[in-house]
């Protein structure tokens, strides 16, 4: 693995020249972000070496290398997911290389249902904590010590600094951001009435189908995460013609631009 990272690492400093400190990750129905970026490079997935390769037709996604704000960032449009069938090592390879760029940063974000009765469609979520619930872990098998420790502490996994920065520019800006507990599950299949009511009980906030393992092999090499969940649907509440992915995709663009502001905060405080 050790090498993988370090010949694709070469291969991006060599096209890119990056040398930022932030990664951005967009999730489902929010790679609008990347039009805020003034892009420098763009390379597609397809094109970069040990890159996962994709399982279904059409492009995957690029990573976008530009300013924003003024800070030199990465943005991952397009992400692998598990449920795609990539292995877990797959889906947090990306991370792996970040860091080996000296990416220190990380801010993801996902499209979520909410599970929690104050919660509305629409709304935003800062996810202060998570619950792996995918039944595996990324960090399952020989510990690369280079890397980071065979058992590394996650009890701060959400930077508290990075959630205090933004809990007070929301309050500032007046954006109404919730708090809570991302549970990550394997999907693909939407949860049924009574595992979203369960999955409310065991103390989740939103549920996805992403983020847990990229964010624990951010932690494994001692990254700075922030992660915000973008409401696109009501698991308690769900509504009579069944959760629909084409929704999820209209509600995370509506209720975009206030993750957009909470990021770009972010990024020019810490970039
Ligand atoms: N469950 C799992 N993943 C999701 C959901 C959901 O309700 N909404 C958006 N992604």
């Amino acid at each position: 693995m050790l090498q993988k990272i370090e010949a694709t690492t070469k291969f991006i400093q060599n096209k890119t020249g990056f040398s930022g400190k932030t990664a951005v990750i967009l999730g489902s129905g929010l790679g609008n972000f990347a039009d805020l970026i003034e892009a420098e490079y763009k390379l597609a997935y397809e094109e970069i070496p040990n890159f996962p390769v994709s399982t279904v037709e059409g492009h995957t996604g690029q990573l976008i290398f530009g300013k924003y704000k003024g800070k030199d960032i990465i943005a991952m449009q397009g992400r692998f997911h598990y449920y795609e069938g990539y292995s877990m090592e797959e889906v947090t390879f990306p991370i792996r290389v970040f860091k080996a760029l000296g990416v220190d940063y990380l801010l993801v974000s996902n499209a979520a249902g909410g599970i929690n009765y104050n919660f509305e469609v629409g709304d935003v979520m800062m996810i202060t904590d998570h619950i792996n619930f995918f039944g595996t872990n990324p960090l399952i098998g020989k510990n690369e010590n280079k890397l980071g420790p065979r058992f590394p502490d996650m009890s701060r996994a959400y930077n508290p600094e990075l959630c205090d920065v933004a809990r007070s520019f929301a309050s500032e800006k007046n954006i109404q951001l919730h708090e809570g507990t991302y549970v990550g599950l394997t999907g693909p299949s939407f949860e049924t009435p009574a595992e979203y009511r369960f999955l409310h009980t065991i103390g989740g906030d939103t549920v996805g189908m992403s983020t847990v393992p990229e964010v624990i092999v951010a932690n494994h090499m001692s990254m700075k995460v922030f992660g915000m969940s973008v409401i696109t649907n009501n698991g308690l509440a769900i509504p009579e013609e069944g959760n629909k992915h084409n929704d999820v995709l209209d509600i995370a663009k509506i209720a975009a631009p206030k993750l957009e502001a909470i990021f770009g905060k972010l990024i020019s405080t810490v970039g």
